[in-house]
């Protein structure tokens, strides 16, 4: 399968919203239902991916299938943290493989992808922060090797 995983560039803004919309829309909303769906087609969200894009601790890259874009995934690397001695974390934000291209390994290329950039910049920890309910998706990043870390926990006031 020809499958490319490149960098985005500024024309694929609007695709990467659309994503993160379905992300929002299809998926996370039965994670955390107060999640605001419209933030994904929002000008914020055009500039969370033009900095994406743009800042030299970002990235965001595309997956692509015969010259179609069917998946995402942007994050950056941050650091050093006061209290840990790493001087970088790679943070991965958000990934999206459409469905009817999900469990072909195209999210592990992304991953991959990402961890090597991260790596380049001085990132010693890749981490992910997960909805709990999202079980499939910890599925999948325990079997891309990341181990529980520490748990966010959250009560209504
Ligand atoms: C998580 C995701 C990016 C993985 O991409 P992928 O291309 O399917 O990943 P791979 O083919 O490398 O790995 C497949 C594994 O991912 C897991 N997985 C996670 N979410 C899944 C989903 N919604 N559908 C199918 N498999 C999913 C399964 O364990 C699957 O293993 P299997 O093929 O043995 O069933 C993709 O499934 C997706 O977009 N899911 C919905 C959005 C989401 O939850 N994103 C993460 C939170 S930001």
């Amino acid at each position: 399968m020809e499958i490319k995983i490149r960098k985005a560039t500024l024309d694929d803004v609007k695709d990467m919203q659309e994503f993160m919309f379905h992300l929002m829309h299809d998926e996370l909303v039965n994670y955390m239902p107060t999640n605001k769906v419209k933030w994904a087609k929002s000008k914020k969200s055009h500039e969370y991916f033009v900095n994406r894009i743009k800042k030299i601790n970002e990235l965001a890259i595309i997956a692509e299938f015969k010259g179609e874009k069917i998946g995402y995934l942007s994050g950056y690397v941050h650091g050093p943290l006061p209290y840990r001695t790493e001087k970088k974390f790679g943070i991965l934000g958000d990934m999206f493989v459409v469905q009817e291209h999900r469990s072909k390994k195209i999210g592990t290329k992304l991953i991959t992808e990402f961890k090597k950039w991260a790596k380049k910049r001085g990132a010693k920890v890749l981490r992910i922060e997960s909805y709990s309910a999202n079980k499939k998706a910890l599925k999948f990043y325990r079997r891309q090797g990341f181990e529980d870390s520490s748990t966010i926990l959250e009560r209504k006031i």
